[in-house]
């Protein structure tokens, strides 16, 4: 078992969030149940963080050394997350190479199936599966291409806080490793995970991600959606956002609200849910079970029944600490409120051994 543990940090919009982690016997991958240690996050100005590309690195880098002071981890080495939807993020069946020589063939692969030159992206690829082809052996599995920029910034931030990357994983597999570590290994699930700017929907089948979407909206859209029509500011607009809800019978003088809540909330999940239908026509007789809800935004009261009645999917509330001891020393206490914002961070830490 490793000495220290392994620190997933999220850099949300709303947020900076770290988790350390103890993993249990065999790993990562093993069956060993890990252990959270220790927990923290901290605020972040509005803008430092814009559709998880860091905006401010000044601001995000002194929010970062807060957290370490905060959260007393054991060590400066982290692993970091990145997804937006200038993530690109698709199916690609291959001949059958061993995983290094696939990753160093991609530039010369994918050109065609980005939306952005090859020598500024960054490339990897997730195996989920082989198979026999007519012409031999095929690797299928998922590419994943970002955008240069949209990563160094972010690493620049985290370096300048003193900090070591030492992983930069696509969030959508974080919440698939914190989320299905336990669960629904059996079954096809869709994740979605409603942040402050950014809606990620994963579907799983069997443990493996099949589709990945990154949608442009979230939380902090409903709360600025709701400040715009009453005229209020963000702060205020946020209590009213969480006490109208979606779905309710809303009371004459907060109707504005109640509107301005569904001009948001109304295609996103519109969206959530025509990402199903198109999973659902490619794969027949395969289709989605359930569909796991987490992320800040999820919390929206009557979201997930709105989603349900959309959907016509059972909908249930993902649980990221499900599959976790939690030590006293994480001081769990304080994420009281944010514990569906843990799926990101823990999945992180779940990426790598120490
Ligand atoms: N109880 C609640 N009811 C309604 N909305 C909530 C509640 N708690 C948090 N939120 C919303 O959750 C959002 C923040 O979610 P989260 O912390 O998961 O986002 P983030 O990780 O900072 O951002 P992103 O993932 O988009 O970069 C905010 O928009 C906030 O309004
Ligand atoms: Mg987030």
């Amino acid at each position: 078992m490793p000495k220290v543990g392994v620190i997933g940090l999220d850099l949300g919009s709303t947020h900076v969030r770290a988790v350390e982690v103890r993993l249990g016997r065999g790993g990562a991958a093993g069956k060993g149940v890990p252990t959270l240690t220790r927990y923290a996050q901290v605020p972040l100005p509005l803008g430092a963080i814009r559709d998880g590309e860091v905006a401010d690195g000044p601001a995000v880098t002194a929010a970062l050394q807060e957290l370490w002071v905060k959260g007393k981890f054991t060590s400066r080495d982290v692993n970091i997350g990145v997804g937006n939807q200038r993530v690109v993020v698709r199916e690609l069946e291959l001949p059958w190479m061993p995983l290094p020589q696939i990753r160093a063939s991609l530039p010369f692969q994918v050109q065609e199936l980005i939306p952005m030159p090859v020598e500024e992206a960054l490339l990897d690829y997730y195996p989920t599966g082989e198979r026999e082809g007519s012409g031999g052996r095929m690797m299928q599995g998922m590419l994943v291409a970002a955008t240069r920029d949209t990563v160094r910034a972010n690493l620049m931030a985290v370096e300048s806080a003193g900090l070591r990357p030492r992983m930069v994983d696509l969030t959508p597999f974080a919440l698939l490793r914190a989320l299905t570590r336990d669960a629904y290994a059996d079954q096809t699930v869709a994740l979605v995970e409603i942040g402050a700017r950014i809606t990620q929907v994963v579907i799983v089948a069997r443990g493996v991600p099949r589709f990945v979407r990154m949608l442009p909206s979230g939380g902090q859209n409903v709360t600025d959606a709701v400040a715009g029509a009453l005229g209020i500011a963000a702060a205020e607009a946020e209590v009213v956002k969480r006490s109208v809800g979606i779905g309710y019978a809303v009371e004459a003088d907060l109707a504005a609200a109640g509107e301005a809540i569904s001009t948001v909330v109304r295609p996103l999940m519109e969206a959530v849910r025509n990402t199903f239908v198109y999973y659902a026509s490619n794969n027949p007789g395969a289709g989605i079970e359930v569909a796991v809800l987490t992320g800040g935004g999820s919390q929206l009261p009557g979201l997930d029944r709105y989603l349900e009645s959309t959907s016509r999917l059972t909908v249930v509330a993902g649980d990221p600490l499900a599959a976790l001891k939690v030590a006293a020393t994480a001081h769990l206490e304080d994420a009281v409120g944010h514990s569906p914002s843990l799926a990101t961070p823990i999945g992180l830490a779940y990426g790598v051994a120490a």
